[in-house]
This record gives structure tokens, sequence and C-alpha cells, in this order.
């Protein structure tokens, strides 16, 4: 069933835990996550950015996560923008059937950041939908803008608190380290907890969100690798840390990146293994069933199964 994040955020906040926000882009990875989550009894959060509207288009994604609420009435869903740019991106999500939008105001100021979120969480609690916010900047390159690493562009907890004072945001995207993508780190694996800790203790109620929490999973880089890909020297973030910032308020966390590595190595594998096959289904079904599993880890690190 189609549902708002607002309940599902609550418990989990209570019960420290967090629900995964997979990022959805076609059927089989519709099919894989909603398999996965069915498996181990858990709300998902199915994602839908800028980029995946564009690709398959928003009438078609909007169609097969609706087919998932109508096939799984017992899982709650949450039908989420991910990464709305600016204010008509999600007013037009919002009219369109989406329970959840991100409005991401990280590339401005703290006040055009806060003015442009205030905009849309006016639009969009009118209407039932709930809004995720976000403040400091993730390191990596987002829309061509490159972030340096450093702390730098990290959140800050008062201004966390102020932030959400003023904008009425359900929940809040913090940079603690995190990047997207497959290269996050160069040396060690390291995210800021006591900032993470000093924002959660600003504001205990707020749903926190991390982005760029794909673990980059190896098993997938090994096979990408070993079945002709290129993927060398890529460093995720460490299932122990995911599963450690469940402690401190993160009730959403994004992945993305590892859902890619195990679809691309599913199909790599399967196309090398079975020359002879011309059957797109194969390599698909393949992509599908990796998704499930790596959707049903994922469930284990963040906690979020049988809390339905
Ligand atoms: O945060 C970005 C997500 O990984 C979505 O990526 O914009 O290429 O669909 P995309
Ligand atoms: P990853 O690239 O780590 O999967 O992050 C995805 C994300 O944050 C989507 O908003
Ligand atoms: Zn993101």
């Amino acid at each position: 069933m189609l549902t708002t994040s607002k309940e599902l955020f609550k418990k989990a906040l209570v019960e420290k835990y967090a629900i995964g926000a997979f990022n959805v882009n076609n059927l089989e990875i519709i099919q894989g996550i909603m398999q996965g989550v069915e498996a181990k009894n858990a709300p998902v959060i199915l994602q839908v950015s800028a980029g995946a509207r564009k690709y398959a288009g928003p009438v078609f994604l909007r169609k097969l996560i609706e087919g998932a609420a109508e096939l799984y009435p017992n899982i709650p869903i949450v039908f989420h923008l991910d990464h709305g740019e600016d204010f008509e991106i999600c007013k037009d999500c919002i009219d369109s059937g989406f329970t959840s939008v991100m409005i991401d105001g990280s590339k401005y100021d703290f006040e055009k950041n806060i003015e442009v979120t205030k905009q849309v969480v006016d639009y969009a609690h009118e209407k039932g939908v709930v809004v995720e916010a976000e403040l400091g900047k993730l390191e990596g390159v987002e829309d061509d803008v490159k972030v340096e690493a450093g702390e730098g562009s990290y959140t800050d907890p008062d201004q966390a608190a102020e932030f959400v004072e003023r904008t009425g945001c359900d929940s809040l995207a913090v940079a603690i380290g995190t990047s997207h993508g497959a290269y996050k780190f160069s040396g060690e694996p390291k995210l800021d907890f006591d900032r993470l800790k000093q924002i959660h203790a600003k504001i205990p109620n707020t749903p926190l969100v991390l982005h760029g929490a794909s673990s980059v999973l190896q098993n997938f880089v090994e096979e990408i690798n070993n079945y002709g890909g290129e993927v060398k020297g890529s460093r995720g973030v460490p299932e122990e840390m995911i599963a450690e910032a469940t402690k401190y308020g993160v009730t959403k966390v994004n992945i993305d990146t590892d859902i890619r590595l195990g679809f691309t190595a599913a199909i790599r594998k399967n196309l090398t293994d079975k020359p002879e096959n011309f059957d797109p289904r194969k390599p698909l079904g393949a992509a599908r069933e990796a998704v499930q599993k790596m959707v049903e880890q994922k469930i284990d690190v963040l906690g979020c199964g049988g809390r339905i």
C-alpha cells in the first residue's frame, strides 16, 4: 500500500532502525526490491530521481510503483522524489501521486535553502505529502557542482536546528562524510559520528537521512571486473557504519549504487556464461534476483525487517 513516511519514521526513530530508500529506474529493479522487502517483511521507500523520470518516463514509473502497491497491499511503500531540484518538479510530483518529496536546496546558501524548502513544505503539507530537505553538501560531483572533501561542507548542528524550525520540513538529509557513487573514500572510510550525534541531540524528533550510503559491495565489484568490466578502486560505506548511524537518528538510508553494481554484475555474468542466449529475460531475470538478495542483506543491516 502507498503511504507517507510519517508514521514509519516515527516508529523507526524510537526503535532505532532505518528504512531502505532504493532508487528505481525500471521494472526489474522494482520487482527485485519488492521481492526482497516481502521476504523480510519490511517497509520500503521507492525513490525516483529526475534522471529516472527522464529515462523511464514519469508515467511508466508511477504505474510500475502503483502496480507494486496493488500487488503488495500489506507492505507500506513510500513513493518518493529523490533530489528534487526546484519547486516546480516537487509540485509536479506532489500533484501526480508521490507521497513524499525531497527538495534539495543544498546548492544554495542557508537563507535561500530555507526559502525554497519552505515553499515546497507549504504546498506539500496542504496535500498531505511529506518533505525531506538537505542541509550541508555531500562531497563529490553532483549536477556538475564539485564539492571538495572536507568538513567545511558538513552539516552544522546549530544551523540544522534553525533550519528545521524555520522550514517545517519532515526529515533532514545531513552531510557527515558520505558521497554519491562508487568512489566514496580514497583512504580509510570515515564518517563524522560526533557531528551526527550533535545534530541528533539538537533535533531528536527529526528523522535524519543518509545519502550516498551504498557499501559498494565488493562481491559485485569483483564480479563486474571478472567479467570484463572496469570498476577499479571503488569503495563504499562499511555496513557497520550504516548500522551505527541508525542509533543516532538516521531513519532513511539511500541506496542506488549497490543496485547498479548488482544489476550490472549479474547481467555481465549471465551474458558471458550463456553466449548462446539471446533472450533478454535471462540476464534481466538474473539481475532482478541479484537486486532481491542485495535488498535482503541491506534490510538486515538497517534493522527494518519484521517491522510491518
Ligand atoms: O543521488 C543520486 C542517485 O544515485 C540518482 O542518480 O540522478 O543518475 O538517477 P541519477
Ligand atoms: P549511493 O550512490 O551511495 O547509492 O547513494 C544514493 C543516493 O544518495 C540517492 O539519493
Ligand atoms: Zn542522494
